[in-house]
């Protein structure tokens, strides 16, 4: 866009819709060399109201370029979340002149039914595009799958599943994902239901997702299933779980027992996460983007002129623990373009609070940090790093030994009053691996910060309002030692420059 954000708490290397009203991604899709992301959106407001989806498109995940709205509501509903695919071989006859359509598909919400206390008021619809997505032309014959009759039935994401040489949409359906076929997206048949008792179920379940991912070591790939859930999430709210198993384009089968709940992060701040469509074979990554709220307080966050922003980008792989296969999560490269100044921290015995704020010469407020601490076999160190202003706010991220978490703490952050749950606990995550090294990835953006701990195996994303924008930085062990081992900071540039 040209122009730098001067509003405090915008952030600098994260998405963020210019003014008003967001929530989830939508719709995210990759063609002809842009990464499309569509949104949750409200023109008209700084809270959630009649659904449009907004639409940015960037060429490298990195910088984003705002274009008009997409999808206004029509008579069918407001426009909620879903996918989009490119539909290669013209299935749905939408394309013309040999030019694949990029296909939408997403809920029509008709609030007019939640009045009349109906339970047929989210249907599906599709609309396609014929120019790389800038104007959009709904489908004649919506709603593409009627409501069977459940309050809660939405969220379509779709792929192609190449096995079985048909579309499938993962829907959400209240407690349950619902998993339906298509020759053409436009007619749909149900297929299977999984979920009732699997995993977590202290909310509703939505924006799903359903794709291959790689087993590290060999030829073999299993199915990830990701399902949003509000609330119930770990530390309180709207959080993602996730299974990891098998699909035949019929049934899913988790590997893991029904008692099993794996949280993809387990700060209060990644939701409705979903992942890129089309994204070319030669490249082969999993990429994902979250909204980076809650809906706990999303609508009372202190800033005036838009409210919430995205996660940054991220790379989905799968490891091999004595527990099972797990979901890691980690910055996508794309990344380390951003990197400005740099500094390298000595290796060093850490006993107490280390001020780096000298050392480094730059703000905490848009940095990068990456950490290797070795802990003595059974330490009980506290230990991690800490951001904070001239006004005494703080946070601080890091791990306990004592206690086996990570944790994120923001009860002492800045502005926290407009919410009471907002700053209520620590928020804290189990370490999935093991050993004496702990590394501690960590992205701080103004209003945010993004830990992805012993390489991405326990992710937690946070948001926070400081009075003022961070400028110290410090690593401490409390209660206990630990060798730093390696320590390196970097300036994040922003993206708007
Ligand atoms: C998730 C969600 C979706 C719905 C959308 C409405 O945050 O509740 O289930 O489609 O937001 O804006």
């Amino acid at each position: 866009t040209g122009s730098q954000y001067t509003e405090q708490h915008r952030p600098s290397f994260h998405f963020s819709p210019e003014s008003k009203w967001m929530n989830d991604p939508n719709g995210m899709v990759y063609y002809d060399g842009e990464y499309h992301l569509f949104y949750q959106y409200y023109p008209d407001s700084t809270v959630w109201g009649p659904m449009h989806w907004g639409h940015a498109v960037s060429k490298n995940l990195l910088t984003w370029e705002h274009l008009p709205i997409a999808l206004f509501p029509d008579e069918n509903g407001w426009i909620f979340s879903g996918s989009a695919v490119v539909d290669w071989n013209n299935t749905s006859g939408l394309g013309k002149n040999g030019k694949p359509p990029l296909v939408a598909i997403f809920t029509s919400h008709s609030s007019p039914g939640e009045k009349a206390g109906r339970n047929d008021f989210q249907t599906q619809s599709i609309a396609y595009s014929l120019d790389n997505g800038r104007k959009w032309t709904k489908y004649p014959g919506n709603p593409v799958l009627k409501s069977p009759g459940i309050r809660d039935f939405r969220d379509p994401k779709v792929s192609w599943h190449e096995a079985s040489q048909q579309w499938i949409m993962t829907l959400a359906v209240q407690d349950h994902i619902s998993f339906y076929a298509s020759p053409d997206l436009k007619t749909w048949s149900h297929q299977s239901d999984f979920g009732k008792a699997s995993g977590a179920h202290g909310g509703v379940w939505e924006c799903p997702d359903l794709f291959q991912l790689q087993v590290p070591g060999s030829k073999e790939t299993k199915w990830v299933l990701l399902v949003s859930i509000n609330p119930g999430g770990p530390n309180g709210g709207s959080a993602t779980q996730y299974f990891v198993g098998s699909f035949d384009g019929k049934t899913f089968r988790s590997d893991n027992s029904p008692e099993t709940t794996l949280w993809m992060d387990y700060g209060r701040d990644n939701y409705a996460g979903v992942t890129w469509s089309d994204i070319p074979k030669a490249d082969g990554r999993r990429l994902l983007m979250g909204w980076m709220s809650n809906w706990q307080y999303a609508t009372v966050v202190p800033t005036e002129k838009w409210r919430s922003a995205t996660t940054i980008p991220r790379e989905l792989t799968l490891k091999n623990t004595s527990a099972g296969l797990r979901l890691i999560s980690s910055p996508v490269v794309e990344l380390e373009k951003l990197r400005g100044k740099s500094s390298k921290i000595d290796a060093q015995k850490v006993a107490g609070i280390v001020d780096l704020s000298a050392k480094l010469g730059f703000p905490a407020a848009q940095m990068e940090a990456i950490l290797e601490l070795e802990l003595p076999n059974d330490s009980s160190a506290d230990l991690g790093i800490e951001v904070s202003n001239s006004k005494g706010e703080r946070y601080r991220v890091g791990y306990n030994a004592a206690t086996k978490q990570f944790y994120s703490d923001r009860t002492q952050a800045g502005k926290t009053a407009f919410s009471n749950v907002f700053a209520e606990k620590i928020h804290v995550a189990p370490r999935l691996a093991s050993g004496n090294i702990v590394r501690l990835h960590i992205y701080f953006d103004r209003a945010s910060a993004e830990l992805f701990g012993d390489d991405g195996a326990t992710v937690m994303t946070d948001i926070l309002f400081p009075n003022e924008d961070y400028t110290q930085v410090k690593v401490y062990a409390e209660n206990g030692t630990a060798q730093l081992k390696s320590g390196v900071f970097y300036v994040v540039k922003s993206i708007w420059e």
